[in-house]
């Protein structure tokens, strides 16, 4: 969970905006992206909705009860809604992303006193939307709230303003949505069909983005590496294309995509893994499970072979990748057998770090009316296995590094004073002793020691007298 707290509004009339975002980094895009979009209203972000004029609740349906979840945080900010009321204000509540998107009616059924449901495909419209509410609420009677969850046939891209930049790293969203139907996904329905934007389009923004200090990029989609959007030259371009295309804007010394999806690690892709400095050495690439059984019923079409194939090709690409990726324990009908492929497919692959889940029934999708649903007690003592798994592996991947010297980015401060945080190409964090006018820059870091979850290190001694 983050809060998003973006740049200055360009009006005097100052109203506080707070966006409270769930979920992955696309939906911590579209925070920025609504925050963009509200800023020439005069919207300045705060970091607590108490007193807000408006709060967005930026929803995730990926997994567990998020539905509830929603009415549960609806439910506090109903009583900071009225206590702004009660004071002669108005605080505007909206709803965003796929719970919006999923659930839309009902949560202007049972939360009337929501203001805005908004989709992830409509945020566009958001001024529009906001002035609809406004209009309802202060007719008093028969108010009802304002529901956007099309699927618009204008792309948002071309009605958003220019994204903003806040620190050195940056996300761009290059294609959204999903064609795969993996039978446990809500995405399909929540994000609808795949859409990639037109490369000359992303370039753009990715050349805004260097031109107000960006070094480092992470391209977004739910299925990245499917990405297949109009080139410059008329034909389509991959994601593989696109990167040696990025690769090109002056100050840019990074790129990175997530999340990718195995089928589409094209030769084109693999080719700019070997031959672009700039795409960084680690890679998201789910599995989901090790069982050739258990990936069928899941639809994902790849066998085990093929994923532990397109490991090997990559690692031909790129020997010092770092691979990431996703499991689910516990899918209908997965068995003790089942799991074990999964913990034999995690030993061949070798992760430098994985998040992995208990399945989640999502209402609507085919996994849960399959017969077979795993205990939760099976699923929590299955997942407790292949996290101590994973563990020992990231913290050998992590100890591997000590003693090398790693080019990190300077993201933010750390928790100690003169403490900076960064990545490491390899997404580890990294923690050291620099001073603060070094943030925003890449240095190369001594790295000293390792922990499961990150590295430390220092500035080289002649780095250190410089500073
Ligand atoms: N249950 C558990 N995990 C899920 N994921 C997606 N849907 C579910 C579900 N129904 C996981 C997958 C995916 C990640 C984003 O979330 O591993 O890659
Ligand atoms: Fe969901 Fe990813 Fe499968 Fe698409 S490929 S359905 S986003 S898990």
């Amino acid at each position: 969970m983050t809060e998003h707290a973006g740049r200055q509004p360009e009006t005097a009339l100052s109203q506080k905006l707070f966006i409270r975002t769930y979920g992955c980094q696309m939906n911590l895009y579209d925070s920025a992206r609504m925050a963009d979009v509200l800023a020439p209203l005069g919207f300045e972000p705060v970091t607590s909705p108490e007193g807000a004029d408006m709060v967005i609740i930026n929803t995730c349906h990926i997994r567990e009860k998020a539905a509830e979840k929603t009415f549960s945080e609806l439910g506090r900010l109903r009583r900071l809604k009225e206590a702004k009321a009660a004071a002669g204000g108005r605080m505007v509540l909206a709803v965003a992303g796929c719970v919006a998107q999923a659930e839309g009616e009902e949560i202007l059924r049972r939360a009337p006193y929501v203001d805005i449901v908004l989709g992830p495909q409509t945020y566009h419209r958001l001024p529009e939307m906001l002035a609809r509410a406004k209009r309802a609420g202060d007719a008093a009677a028969g108010r009802s709230g304002v529901l956007d969850t099309e699927f618009p046939v204008e792309p948002k891209f071309d009605h958003l303003p220019a994204a903003r930049a806040e620190g050195p790293a940056a996300f761009l969203t290059v294609q959204e949505g999903c064609d795969k139907f993996c039978t446990f996904c809500v995405v399909p329905y929540t994000r609808g069909a795949e859409y990639s934007r037109p490369a000359a389009e992303i370039v753009a923004e990715a050349r805004r983005l260097a031109g107000r200090g960006v070094v480092e990029i992470m391209l977004l989609g739910q299925n990245v590496n499917a990405y297949h959007g109009e080139g410059p030259d008329g034909r389509s371009w991959g994601l593989g294309r696109l990167c040696l295309a990025l690769a090109e804007i002056e100050g840019l010394a990074r790129l990175r995509y997530t999340t990718s999806h195995p089928r589409d690690m094209d030769d084109e892709l693999l080719r700019a893994h070997r031959d672009c400095d700039q795409l960084m050495p680690y890679l998201h690439l789910p599995a989901q499970a090790g069982s050739e059984r258990v990936l069928a019923a899941m639809n994902r079409r790849y066998t085990r072979g093929d994923y532990l194939a397109a490991v090997e090709r990559l690692r031909r690409a790129r020997p010092d990748i770092a691979l990431s990726g996703d499991f689910i324990v516990g899918f209908p009908g997965e068995s003790e057998t089942d799991f074990e492929a999964t913990l034999d497919l995690v030993r061949e692959a070798r992760y430098a770090q994985a998040y992995s889940f208990k399945y989640s029934p999502r209402p609507g999708t085919p996994a849960a009316l399959l017969p077979g649903q795993v205990a939760e007690a099976v699923k929590a003592e299955r997942l407790q296995r292949l996290q101590a798994l994973l563990a020992q592996q990231q913290l050998a991947f992590n100890r591997a590094q000590v003693g090398r010297r790693l080019a990190v980015l300077l993201e933010r401060a750390g928790r100690h004073p003169g403490q900076l945080v960064g990545r490491s190409p390899y997404m580890q964090a990294v923690h050291l002793a620099a001073p603060v006018t070094r943030l925003g820059q890449l240095v190369t870091v001594e790295i000293e020691a390792a922990a499961v979850n990150s590295l430390s290190g220092r500035l080289p001694r002649d780095e250190r007298a410089a500073a």
